[in-house]
């Protein structure tokens, strides 16, 4: 097959020994060798097995972003060579990632988040300041060394503002600095960011966790306290307890006590676990694949970051405990690339398990063989839309398919998959040990088990809190200490940048599937963010617009335009410069959301108008045609 690769660009000897390095020597001259093989030129061979390899196409290309900085013609000509891709498709890959640069680059870039959390906090005066120093966004700075761009949530916000660096190398650099400030990220840029001592896990981002028993934490109770780098601390605190039960029970039992449980997913969709789990056990087709979302990008939301930084055991545990019951010989997390130390820690928490023989072959003696592989997102928030996700494991661009066919039929590699959320798995090793029943015991009868809420804003203490379910947004709001300097409470972004603007007289509703339901608002990934009146909300909601308009994969009508006819409806409000009156440019707004919401692919466009919307229904914000 010719690939038409680019003429005259050849790779450099470092891109060379980058992708060999991920993908073995070539074998044959067309695959990339520099001989001819003895046969070669009489029979074609090996295309079948090239091409098989597609799904490495984002990691070779995420190699040669950490090597060289971008991806040039002759590194993305010798990855496509040795995959059997063609450039013109792998081109279309590369450019879909916000992470990864199809133009050269500077060695050094700090991405700055100026998302909801972060300019409440400090981020825009980072971007100013750098503006300052080095000029404006994606332009090269001292030399070339350097450059900065804008990035949207880093999922750092109980520790706002947050800048991630990513230094290009043969020892590449990849940390987040939370919280920054102008000096710290100055220094990053002028020392390097190897320089910086990354910050120290989430001790003091789970401030309930100092004391479990108090609390009832289930699902934190490790956090800050066992060592989330030692297999054998995982253990002395009931770890793999789950998995030996699981074993005993059998995979028919496991489904049932994760039934009873009646868990619902907690990465937004709320759908029942046990029923997803049985569909995948008993779908014909092998292999089976388990996929473990921690794509984690809704603003807001950083969770799932606590969860796998503090607690990596858990949530490999969880996921060997799901491969067992569903029939899964392989396992997926994928993970986005803005979470450097979560990765590193679940890596090290893999490779332990596999060293004690609790992944791999045979694993307690049971029989069962399976084991996981981290995949790094490199920043695209719908590739978290499970489908959208299965495109980007295999080396497409991350843009969702159409359902059905489901995934627990027809998902990765168009095998049947279970996915799930991280929080949700981490529920799944307790609700084995002690029981379906006694997890359905804890919560409401609509919503089992407990929570995890986001809080971060204008609060007094961010970070992440576990309660069951039913408690009220008063009662969360409360134990995290209230609004920020005793401030005034204007409205809370619930649910995520998908979610609603909630105002201070609905606080008392109860924090449950079907308590949200009732006044229009949706657990979404868990976020509760706090304003007061020192913050512009009318900012707030149209960096909320811009974020969907990026964030669009831009595959069908509805949202790829709908989102841009927004955000520039919400920019003519508060200039004042409206088409026709107010109320207008409010019915065009509501018109745009109902064809997004109705027809739209995916889930993205279904909710970016949410909390717009909201905002306009609710806060005193975007009325007369002008912000207040
Ligand atoms: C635009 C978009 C982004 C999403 N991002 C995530 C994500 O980062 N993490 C996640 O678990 N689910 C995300 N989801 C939901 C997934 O598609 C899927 O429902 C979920 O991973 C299933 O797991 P659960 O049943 O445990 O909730 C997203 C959905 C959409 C529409
Ligand atoms: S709704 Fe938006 S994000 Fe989803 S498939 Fe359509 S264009 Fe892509
Ligand atoms: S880390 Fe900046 S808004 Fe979340």
């Amino acid at each position: 097959m010719d690939l038409h690769l680019i003429p005259g660009a050849i790779a450099d000897d470092a891109e060379r020994g980058i992708i060999d390095e991920l993908l073995g020597s070539p074998e044959t001259h067309w695959g990339g060798a520099d001989e001819r093989s003895p046969y070669e030129g009489h029979v074609g061979h090996g295309g079948h097995e090239l091409r098989d390899q597609r799904h490495l196409l984002l990691p070779a290309l995420q190699a040669l972003q950490l090597r060289v900085g971008y991806i040039s013609p002759g590194g993305l000509n010798y990855a496509c060579q040795r995959l059997g891709v063609a450039p013109a498709e792998a081109w279309g890959v590369a450019s879909f990632y916000a992470l990864l640069a199809i133009e050269p680059r500077p060695p050094v870039v700090a991405h700055v988040c100026d998302d909801i959390a972060c300019r409440m906090r400090g981020g825009l005066e980072i971007c100013a300041a750098l503006e300052q120093r080095l000029g404006p966004a994606g332009a090269p700075a001292f030399n070339g060394a350097v450059t900065w761009h804008t990035s949207p949530c880093l999922g750092q916000c109980e520790r706002a503002p947050a800048v991630l660096f990513q230094q290009a190398g043969e020892a590449p650099v990849e940390v987040v600095i939370a919280p920054a400030d102008i000096p710290t990220t100055l220094a990053g840029i002028l020392d390097g960011p190897g320089q910086i001592v990354p910050r120290s896990g989430g001790a003091t981002s789970a401030p309930q966790a100092a004391d479990p028993e108090e609390h009832g934490l289930r699902l934190l109770r490790r956090v800050g306290r066992v060592d989330p780098t030692s297999i054998d601390a995982y253990r002395a605190s009931g770890g793999y307890e789950g998995l030996r039960v699981a074993f005993a029970i059998g995979q028919e039992g496991v489904i049932r006590e994760v039934t009873e449980s009646r868990l619902m997913g907690r990465g937004g969709a709320a759908f029942p676990t046990g029923r997803k789990w049985n569909d995948v056990a008993r779908a014909p087709g092998r292999p089976h694949y388990l996929i473990c979302n921690a794509d984690e990008s809704e603003p807001g939301t950083f969770k799932d970051r606590i969860l796998m930084e503090e607690d990596p055991f858990a949530v490999i545990e969880a996921m060997t405990i799901g491969g067992y019951a569903t029939n899964c010989d392989h396992g997926f997390i994928y993970i986005r690339s803005e979470y450097p130390l979560a990765a590193r820690r679940l890596q090290d928490a893999i490779d332990s398990a596999r060293h004690r023989g609790l992944l791999g072959d045979d694993i307690m003696g049971s029989g069962f063989s399976f084991d996981i592989t981290i995949r790094r997102g490199s920043g695209a928030y719908i590739a978290g839309e499970e489908t959208a996700l299965f495109n980007s494991i295999e080396g497409l661009r991350a843009e969702p398919r159409n359902k059905p066919p489901f995934p627990t039929q027809a998902g990765l590699f168009r095998k049947p998959t279970l996915v799930n959320n991280v929080e949700t798995f981490v529920n799944i090793p307790d609700i084995v040990r002690f029981g379906g029943p006694a997890y359905a015991a804890i919560g409401t009868a609509g919503s089992t088990g407990t929570r995890l809420f986001c809080l971060a804003g204008r609060v007094e203490r961010p970070g992440v809190y576990e309660f069951p379910f039913g408690v009220t947004l008063r009662q969360v709001i409360e134990a995290a200490g209230g609004v920020k300097d005793g401030g005034t409470l204007t409205a809370i972004l619930f649910g995520g940048a998908a979610g609603t603007f909630l105002t201070p007289d609905e606080i008392d509703v109860p924090l449950s599937f079907e308590g949200t339901r009732e006044i229009g608002a949706s657990l979404g990934s868990g976020v509760v963010m706090l304003f007061d009146d020192k913050v512009d909300l009318a900012d707030t909601v149209m960096r909320i617009a811009a974020f969907f308009r990026d964030e669009s994969c831009g595959q069908c009508v509805p949202c790829r335009v709908g989102t841009v006819r927004q955000q520039e409806a919400l920019q003519r409000l508060a200039a004042g410069a409206t088409i026709g009156s107010a109320a207008d440019e409010h019915q065009r707004l509501t018109d745009l959301a109902t064809v997004m919401r109705d027809a739209s692919i995916c889930g993205l466009g279904q909710a970016a108008a949410n909390a717009v919307q909201s905002a306009i229904e609710k806060l005193p914000v975007f009325q007369n045609g002008r912000t207040p």
